[in-house]
């Protein structure tokens, strides 16, 4: 992105990253959760983030919903649109990496080059890619907000997985499958990746 601003200048400040992250007792890192709407994203996250949360580990949820009503609420579903709600989340992402957190963010983004970019911004080794895999029949099924119906009967455009394209992850760092597996099992099985990777540390 070009930068529009001038006569402006980065400052370093005395408490710099790596003296948050000593007083953490985990490394930072994004947890960067992508799938169809009512694929699970939002109820996995936050599931991970409890039982992050009791192994004594800072975290920070940003959620698609909650994040579209503030920051982002000027943004529609326009691929445009999409592309810079991932953007400016990914920015957010990268301050709270760089805060000492653990962050999970639940967004569609259904672009493999947005997801990309984040990657890059965010450094590798520090952006979990957690493909919530569901099929759409499931999704549309599920329907928790009567969203599909109403992209069925054309009352929303652009809907993802209707009339908007979804790429899946090709190498995520987790691959979960709800429909084969509960919430408690999947929340395990991205806990269970980060403390593999020496991330977090195991409860006692
Ligand atoms: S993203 O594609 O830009 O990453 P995001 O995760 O922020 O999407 O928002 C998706 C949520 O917005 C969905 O879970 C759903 O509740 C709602 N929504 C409303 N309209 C649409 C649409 N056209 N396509 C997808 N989701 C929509």
């Amino acid at each position: 992105m070009e930068q529009k601003s001038t006569n402006v200048k980065w400052h370093n400040h005395s408490v710099g990253h790596e003296e948050r992250v000593a007083l953490m007792g985990h490394q930072p890192a994004v947890l960067w959760y992508t799938g169809l709407s009512g694929s699970g994203k939002s109820t996995i996250a936050n599931a991970v983030d409890a039982l992050l949360h009791e192994m004594g580990c800072h975290t920070y949820l940003l959620d698609g919903d909650n994040v579209r009503h503030g920051l982002n609420g000027d943004l529609g579903f326009s691929d445009k649109d999409r592309v810079e709600n991932i953007r400016r989340i990914g920015e957010v992402a990268k301050l709270f990496i760089d805060a000492g957190l653990v962050v999970s963010t639940a967004f569609i983004s259904p672009f493999q080059a947005d997801r990309k970019m984040v990657r890059e911004m965010c450094g590798e080794g520090q952006f979990i890619e957690v493909f919530v895999d569901t099929p759409l029949d499931v999704c549309e099924s599920r329907d928790p907000k009567g969203l599909y119906k109403k992209a069925r009967n054309g009352e929303i455009r652009n809907f993802t997985g209707i009339d908007s394209d979804y790429e899946a992850p090709l190498k995520p760092e987790v691959h979960l499958k709800t429909a084969e597996a509960s919430i408690e099992e999947c929340a395990r099985q991205v806990v269970a990746y980060l403390v593999a990777q020496g991330l977090v540390k195991k409860a006692a």
